[in-house]
């Protein structure tokens, strides 16, 4: 969608008036007490962020702080670090040993502690089987996982090793996880029997053996039992995970790794057919998501903390793992769906388990409307003090909710902006002195510049326009894996130094920012994104489809949700089993969250004269509004008869 689009779709933002102060107690209490903190920061950001660095344990220290040739920067040049060694030696080998560092539970109900002690072991003990099994500096290794502790376990193993872990969500299909692993040249892949989600099940093995058929690079399986099925381990290859355990040492040294060695690599979907390698590295990364934890969650040794994403998505690495264990936070993790055995699950685990500060996503808000008020009203949620929100705009409904039902109008709520590229949470408020506006992310974290630009690249002071960030930060991307030309043309090339987010967004009076959403062809599909073109070339892998057409609709819960015009082949009918049989087949290549919810068979697809695909006008089809004008249609007979169509077809 264009920004004008964007502007006119959200204008219910744009009237809203309400406000909210830090309550008085928060502020007192908070990390961060004085406004001045933007004004310095603004002034020398360097020093900014070399003080949260030396927050951190260094090896040895750096020697430069940025080194900037756009569009590559360099941070903390020459130190050296090992994240592992932040996150877990740290606390293990201090008065915080016996802490709690994981707190788990899993979806049928066992518990698991974890305290920096013990993860010590764990993360040691993984460390050296990988060893054993050839794992060494730079090497890739793919983690398949379900959410269980073994998950943290293992990126901090490769972290400690200088392995570059490529974690890919346990939702993604056997397709996605082959062409990930191929993309990356991975050596050891990471995989569990299976996982549970909503009482079932759920098998990974089998979907890693399908997807390990072709996969040359990879020598050696790690395969953690966590659901006792039946799995098939191919000898030489499959191990384990407990055996490798037992037999591994307990002590492993941690790697002194180059401020700018990579420390992972995280695939996400953008404006083609093929996912993009996001590259991050060491010692800028740590520095931005160690800063961000401790000022926005405004963490406390006692907190504990609770991020409910699944650590396949860059907020699980960020914000379950890398920031809150800097911070030598308590972490808790769930492992399954949020309304099992009922729909009260959430608010039974933050009363459970005392926690303090809880980090969602509207989507999920948004399904707690829907269920009502009566379940988080069932459970004492008097624990709790701060909330967040994240993945995609919050409307001001589900916002207020949010304040009102969960945080009970005492907790500041964060609506924080960041993507898998940024590393970090860039836009958002600090609890303990913004002023929070019910759907607006507020302002840019100190030391970041981020800009509303025109399509010029010319500063809009208010009003909307495309969300820019103007000067580097410390976890920034450093790079597409193997592919430095898509690096450049999707985020630098729009204007000169400056990276282009891919979001719209409105900037009002106050300097408060208002995110509209994307304003390339990406999706954002329950705060997951999702290519409209990986979407399309899956459903025209199908025998059936000559042609396919893929844009987002409104979604009440979801926000956005993937309609898929079709035009079949010759000779083929349209059914309703034909329908469902091209939904599942798009579940089936790419996984459950690409699952399109529409399917529209038509005729033609609307093209504009240069042979672009009209997606504005299929949207307004999809969603059953008036059209709007069709004058650069090469057909404009197309329009009508595929609105007439989907009339009909309700
Ligand atoms: C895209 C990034 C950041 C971790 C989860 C998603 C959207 C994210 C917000 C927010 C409005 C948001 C943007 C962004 N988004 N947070 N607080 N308000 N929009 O990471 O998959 O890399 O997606 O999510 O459109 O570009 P991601």
């Amino acid at each position: 969608m264009s920004i004008e689009e964007r502007l006119e779709a959200i204008n219910v933002f744009l009237n809203e008036t309400r406000s909210f102060e830090p309550p008085p107690a928060f502020r007192r209490q908070a990390n961060v007490r004085d406004e001045r903190v933007y004004r310095d920061a603004a002034t020398d950001p360097e020093k900014f962020w070399s003080r949260f660095a030396e927050e951190l344990i260094w090896i040895k220290k750096w020697d430069r702080v940025l080194e900037w040739k756009p569009p590559y920067a360099k941070w903390f040049l020459n130190g050296k670090i090992n994240a592992s060694f932040n996150c877990v030696d740290r606390w293990a080998k201090s008065n915080l040993r016996t802490k709690k560092a994981i707190v788990w539970e899993g979806e049928p109900g066992e518990e698991r502690t974890l305290t920096f002690g013990d993860l010590y072991e764990e993360v040691n003990k993984c460390a050296d089987a990988l060893k054993n099994l050839g794992v060494k500096k730079g090497d890739r290794v793919a983690l398949y996982l379900p959410m269980i502790p073994e998950a943290v376990v293992a990126m901090l193993a490769c972290a400690r090793i200088g392995a570059i872990h490529n974690v890919v969500f346990g939702g993604f299909s056997a397709e996605s996880l082959r062409d990930r692993i191929n993309d990356s040249q991975v050596k050891v892949l990471i995989t569990a029997d299976g996982g549970y989600r909503r009482g079932k099940a759920v098998p990974l093995k089998k979907a890693a053996d399908e997807a390990l058929e072709n996969t040359p690079s990879i020598e050696h399986v790690m395969v953690v039992k966590r659901v006792s099925c039946d799995v098939q381990m191919k000898p030489g290859r499959d191990h384990w995970w407990h055996d490798l355990m037992a037999k591994a040492k307990s002590e492993c040294e941690p790697e002194p790794m180059d401020s700018e060695d990579i420390l992972y690599i995280l695939y996400t979907s953008g404006t083609t057919g093929k996912p993009k390698g996001i590259v991050h590295t060491t010692g800028g990364y740590l520095t931005g998501v160690y800063a961000t934890s401790k000022w926005v969650f405004d963490l406390k040794p006692d907190d504990v903390y609770w991020c409910t994403a699944d650590i396949g998505w860059v907020t699980g690495h960020s914000y379950i793992v890398y920031g809150p264990l800097a911070n030598g936070a308590t972490v808790f993790m769930y492992e399954g769906a949020p309304d099992w055995p009922q729909k009260d699950r959430f608010w039974k685990l933050i009363e459970k388990y005392k926690i303090t500060i809880f980090y969602t996503a509207p989507t999920a808000i948004r399904a707690f409307m829907k269920w009502g008020t009566e379940w988080p009203a069932s459970a004492n949620l008097t624990s709790l003090r701060l909330l967040g929100s994240v993945g995609e705009p919050i409307n001001p409904e589900a916002w207020m909710w949010y304040h009102k039902h969960i945080g009970h109008e005492t907790c500041p709520v964060v609506d924080t902006w960041w993507q898998t590229e940024t590393g970090m949470i860039l836009i958002t408020p600090l609890p303990g002195i913004v002023t929070t506006k019910p759907g607006s992310a507020t302002k840019p974290f100190p030391g970041i510049g981020a800009s509303v630009l025109n399509e010029q690249g010319k500063q809009v002071k208010t009003g909307g326009g495309y969300l820019a960030l103007t000067k580097p930060w410390p976890a920034m991307l450093r790079g597409i894996y193997g592919d430095p030309d898509r690096f450049m043309s999707q985020y630098w090339s729009k204007w000169k130094n400056i990276y282009f987010t891919g979001d719209g967004a409105k900037i009002d009076q106050d300097g408060y920012l208002w995110l509209l959403g994307r304003v390339d062809d990406v999706l954002n599909v329950s705060g997951h994104r999702v290519g409209t073109m990986e979407v399309e070339s899956a459903l025209v892998d199908h025998p059936s489809v000559a042609e396919a057409a893929v844009v987002g609709r409104a979604h009440e819960i979801k926000g956005e949700a993937i309609a898929a015009f079709v035009i079949l082949k010759e000779g083929i009918e349209k059914s309703e089993d034909l329908s469902k049989e091209l939904k599942e087949h798009v579940a089936k290549k790419i996984g459950a969250i690409a699952r399109p919810e529409d399917i529209i068979f038509a005729a033609e697809v609307p093209k504009t004269r240069s042979g672009k695909i009209m997606r504005r006008l299929l949207k307004n089809i999809a969603e059953g509004k008036v059209l709007g004008d069709t004058t650069t249609l090469a057909d404009p007979e197309v329009i009508h008869r595929l609105k007439q169509q989907s009339e009909e077809e309700g």
